[in-house]
């Protein structure tokens, strides 16, 4: 009997352990394909940055600037070198002190923990961008009425967010206040004056003042 198959096999040009190796092969190579192809479909769509510096156009305090920064690159510092727009302070550069804040859609964010490609087409608000040619914002106006600075190294990253917690918010308690600054560090102590300036400056941007 085992003569008999030995001799079919052989006739038949294929053997049964043959066979089944070919299938085994064709089988992984199937497997392989079904998960590499959808991956290389992907690839393929998905447009590669970097690693080098590449075209990148950010809107600034409402005005276009076209620059060149690699993908690394966090906005703090496309904004400071590249841009010359040096009113958010380098602190801490991780997200600790919140000297960095611009508005990044009317929304406060740490620059230095965002990256510049991620802010492309998006309204990039800084300090200064918040004067209206002489005229000070009503948040510069009252701090500085209310003396709410010493060194000022940390104002810029303060006005920002107390410029976003007054537009979301024109009446915002203390505690709202305390809450929208909570991410901004003063290493002069003066969240007193801050908070009073604050309060003040919403009342000035509602014309109670
Ligand atoms: S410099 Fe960005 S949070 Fe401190
Ligand atoms: S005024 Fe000096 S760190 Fe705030």
């Amino acid at each position: 009997m085992a003569d008999e198959t030995r001799q079919s096999e052989r006739y038949s040009g294929i053997s049964r352990r043959g066979f089944l190796k070919g299938v085994g092969t064709g089988a992984a190579a199937t497997g392989l394909l079904t998960t590499i192809e959808p991956s290389t479909a992907e690839a393929a769509r998905t447009k590669s940055q970097g690693p080098g510096a590449m075209k990148l156009s950010l809107k600034v305090n409402g005005q276009v600037h076209r620059t060149e920064a690699e993908p690394r690159h966090v906005l703090l510092d496309v904004l400071r070198q590249n841009l010359d727009i040096t009113g958010p302070k380098p602190i801490c550069e991780r997200g600790a002190c919140g000297g960095c804040t611009v508005l990044v859609d009317g929304e406060p964010v740490y620059s230095c923990m965002m990256l510049a490609i991620d802010v492309v087409g998006k309204e990039i608000t800084t300090v200064e961008g918040l004067a209206d040619g002489e005229k000070l914002d009503p948040v510069q106006e009252a701090f500085i009425e209310h003396d709410a600075l010493m060194c000022g190294f940390c104002t810029p990253g303060f006005l920002m967010s107390v410029r976003a917690l007054i537009d979301r918010n024109p009446n915002p308690s203390l505690d709202d206040v305390k809450e929208a600054v909570a991410g901004n560090t003063c290493r002069c102590g003066t969240y007193p004056r801050v908070f009073e300036a604050a309060l003040k400056a919403a009342k000035i941007t509602r014309g109670e003042a």
